[in-house]
């Protein structure tokens, strides 16, 4: 049965069975990740200072864990009998599976592991009502509906990331993040422990890691893209104790959630560098980095960079009991290695080709040393280049090429790609959103995301261990931003990695979101919240202009005001389109029956005459920026002034466009504008030029060149072009053609130097 239909079957079943019972009883179960099968059953269980616990050493975390919570979480005390049983199930396929079964006077749990007993109790947590996470629960029992469950994980490997060397966080604080982890049956935590901007574990036999790398001098203030650029001049660091990475690993083991240090080679190691200069090709002496990006001071390829890494890595492995270590080998310029006789001798020792097949010794090199240690190394898929380290798993982060291509060599691969799980990007194109490093990330797109790329085998799909999301902290300076950033898009993740796609229900999801937000409040965890959050669309029909208002759950209400006065209960309900036929300003937000709930939705329409007309573009825009499609570029409502992710602006990555309008008819212009984007830290150029072409009424066509007013450290750069001709004033045209070609090569010493340019498009005016 799906589990859907056991819901609506649980809902009738709670009606009647409800008038049975005066206690405190237990909401529907509304389970994140959704469970593979989950079957209510009648009766409730009573939990009160009656029951009991009992459970054998091999159980002793999941048992552990439960009565800790249980007595924690309410004034309920526990007995020593055994009302709920943790029984060993060999029957139980997955290691990591779990039958929960609550009877009217017994919790049995069976599970072939400790583990999979775990994810039994995280259930039950789930069941239960949010105030036993903080203690607050101050009934004297509380009945438990009857229910079925039986469960298991799709993927293996299912993990959250969190970069700390770009801010660094509380013991405390990361402790709690693996508390989240846990309670949505994730397993695996990726520590990005070493940057550019920060060095973040003691190393004991490298002091300097610890006085200097571990320290920035101050900080970038703003976006990246924001020029000229500004600091805070305030000194920032600090670094995790072996004795604190300890604690930490143990917190984590006891929760069943594998710790996986990252120390990143040969790139992102300026920190590193500026603390033993001699570990650089040039011998330099650099400072920690103080703004966001990729640095070119990065490991020379000697022997005594070996050395030092191979040291930092036998620390390393005493305090990560984890099978992989993770090694980074992202983003490393080649540039100085190009210039650095040691380097350049290493090539010709090792007939080697060039700086790529470098890159592969280095990884492979330290690949050897981790395996001789008894340990796995995991690479981003950079480590792709050159060809791969003989047992090297691959994390795939620039889309899927990277896991296509490991898969197909036999290789492990984690997913992780831009797209779908880089939770530092925007997940709502709200204006008011704090900064971001920039992209556009809903819940939904995480949640539909297929961590198993469709061009694989079924074969090769077996390779995919699993996904995980990535928490950069470029722009979370404190600890209640990461939150807001993870939350919810980890609910999201965790249901992409622990269930099953016959159970993946994004209406239904939401719904649970809804409910959990609950869980999150009494557990203090901040958390992003757009469920009440508005979109708005312009659509066109039969030549006439609509604007449409959605909103993410559907049973909810929208008013909204055309005139500019503020909306409230006494404003329309909004039941179908708004027509528009001039500049129109709307006003829109949910309500319940007495207050709003989410955000107010502005938006702002500057009626042109291109709006409602037939764009077509010979390009697709790249599917992570296509706005709201070529329509978009013509309906009357610009873009983010900072934002190119919203769902206004087009992106297109290294290719020439052509936009054809064609108007409904001939009508008289005057100008035609636009805007393009310029973020070159995110490798967004502008063009320098634009060919129009239009079409008159008497059938001649006029070709002329626009030049893009594109100034030095401007994120804007417009176009405005005035029709004129020699032979006529009052200028006719049906159709408009405008080439924009794209920037080309990203110029060597910027970001992204040799690979092509994106083109960012905003709104085109025809007045
Ligand atoms: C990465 O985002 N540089 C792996
Ligand atoms: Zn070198």
């Amino acid at each position: 049965m799906s589990f859907k239909k056991i819901v609506v079957l649980f809902v009738f079943i709670t009606f009647l069975s409800n008038c049975k019972t005066e206690d405190y009883a237990t909401e529907i179960p509304q389970i994140i990740p959704a469970p593979n099968t989950l079957t209510i059953n009648e009766g409730y269980l009573l939990l009160d200072s009656t029951i009991g616990i009992a459970y054998d050493d091999n159980f002793k975390i999941s048992g552990d864990f439960l009565r800790k919570y249980l007595q924690k979480g309410s004034t309920i005390e526990l007995t020593d009998s055994n009302d709920i049983q943790f029984k060993l199930d060999d029957t139980i396929e997955n290691p990591e599976g779990y039958q929960l079964d609550i009877q009217p006077s017994a919790i049995i749990i069976k599970a072939k592991t400790d583990q999979g007993a775990f994810y039994a109790v995280q259930t039950l947590r789930q069941l239960l009502p949010p105030e036993f996470e903080n203690g607050s629960f101050s009934e004297e029992n509380l009945s438990i509906q009857c229910i079925t469950i039986t469960d298991a994980p799709e993927f293996q490997y299912r993990g959250m990331h969190l970069d700390v060397g770009r801010h660094m966080f509380s013991v405390d604080f990361i402790k709690q993040y693996i508390d989240a982890l846990a309670l949505l049956k994730m397993n695996t935590f990726h520590w990005h422990l070493t940057e550019d901007q920060g060095w973040r574990i003691e190393i004991k036999k490298y002091p300097k890691l610890q006085d200097i790398a571990a320290y920035r001098n101050e900080t970038l203030i703003g976006h990246y893209s924001d020029q000229p650029h500004q600091f805070d001049g305030k000194r920032y660091g600090g670094f995790y104790t072996q004795e604190e990475v300890k604690a930490i690993v143990a917190y984590a083991q006891a929760r069943h959630v594998t710790v996986i240090p990252e120390i990143e080679l040969p790139g992102h190691a300026q920190a590193a560098i500026s603390a033993y200069p001699n570990l650089g090709c040039t011998g330099e002496q650099v400072n920690v980095a103080t703004k966001w990006g990729v640095f070119e001071h990065i490991y020379c390829s000697k022997e005594e960079t070996f050395e030092f890494l191979e040291d930092v890595l036998d620390e390393v492995v005493t305090l990560f009991p984890s099978e992989y270590i993770h090694i980074g080998g992202d983003e490393a310029p080649k540039t100085n290695w190009k210039t650095c006789d040691q380097c350049q001798n290493r090539i010709k020792e090792e007939g080697l080709k060039d700086e790529h097949e470098l890159q592969n010794y280095f990884i492979t090199r330290i690949e050897k040393h981790l395996n001789s240690k008894g340990k796995k190394i995991i690479g981003w898929d950079e480590i792709l280049e050159g060809g791969l380290a003989p047992n090297a798993t691959v994390m795939s982060w620039r889309g899927t090429k990277g896991a296509i291509e490991a898969a197909k060599q036999k290789h492990n691969v984690i997913m992780t790609p831009t797209s779908h799980c880089y939770f530092d990007y925007y997940q709502s194109t709200n204006p008011n959103e704090p900064t971001a490093i920039g992209g556009f990330l809903p819940l939904e797109k995480v949640y539909n995301f297929n961590p198993i790329p469709s061009e694989l085998s079924v074969p090769a799909s077996k390779y995919i261990l699993g996904a995980q999301g990535n928490i950069w902290t470029e722009y979370m300076p404190t600890e209640d931003q990461v939150e807001y950033m993870a939350f919810p898009r980890m609910f999201a993740m965790s249901e992409v990695v622990w269930s099953q796609n016959e159970n993946k229900d994004y209406p239904d999801f939401i719904k649970r979101v809804e409910h959990f937000n609950k869980r999150l409040d009494v557990l203090d965890i901040n958390y992003a919240n757009h469920l009440y959050e508005i979109e708005g669309k312009l659509i066109s029909k039969n030549n006439k202009n609509y604007y449409q208002l959605s909103t993410t759950l559907a049973d909810k209400i929208i008013y909204y005001t055309t005139d500019g006065s503020p909306v409230n209960l006494l404003s329309s309900v909004y039941d179908k389109p708004i027509p528009i036929k001039e500049n129109t300003k709307i006003i829109a937000a949910v309500f319940d029956t007495e207050k709003r709930l989410g955000s107010v939705f502005y938006e702002t329409i500057n009626y042109h005459k291109a709006v409602g007309a037939t764009i077509t573009i010979n390009k697709t825009a790249h599917k992570s920026y296509s706005g709201s499609g070529p329509e978009g570029l013509i309906n009357g409502i610009l873009g983010s002034d900072s934002r190119y992710g919203d769902h206004q602006w087009l992106g297109f990555w290294g290719e020439d466009i052509e936009i054809t309008i064609d108007l409904v008819e001939e009508i008289e212009v005057k100008s035609i504008e636009t805007r393009f984007y310029n973020g070159n830290g995110q490798w967004i150029y502008a063009p320098n030029e634009v060919d129009i072409e239009f079409i008159l009424d008497d059938g001649s066509r006029v070709t002329d060149k626009i030049k893009v007013e594109n100034q030095e450290n401007k994120t804007l750069a417009n176009i405005n072009y005035k029709f004129v001709t020699p032979k006529k004033l009052d200028i006719k045209v049906k159709t408009i053609i405008l080439n924009i070609p794209n920037y080309g090569i990203i110029p060597d010493g910027k970001q992204g130097a040799g690979q092509k340019a994106w083109t960012f498009i905003d709104e085109i005016i025809l007045n």
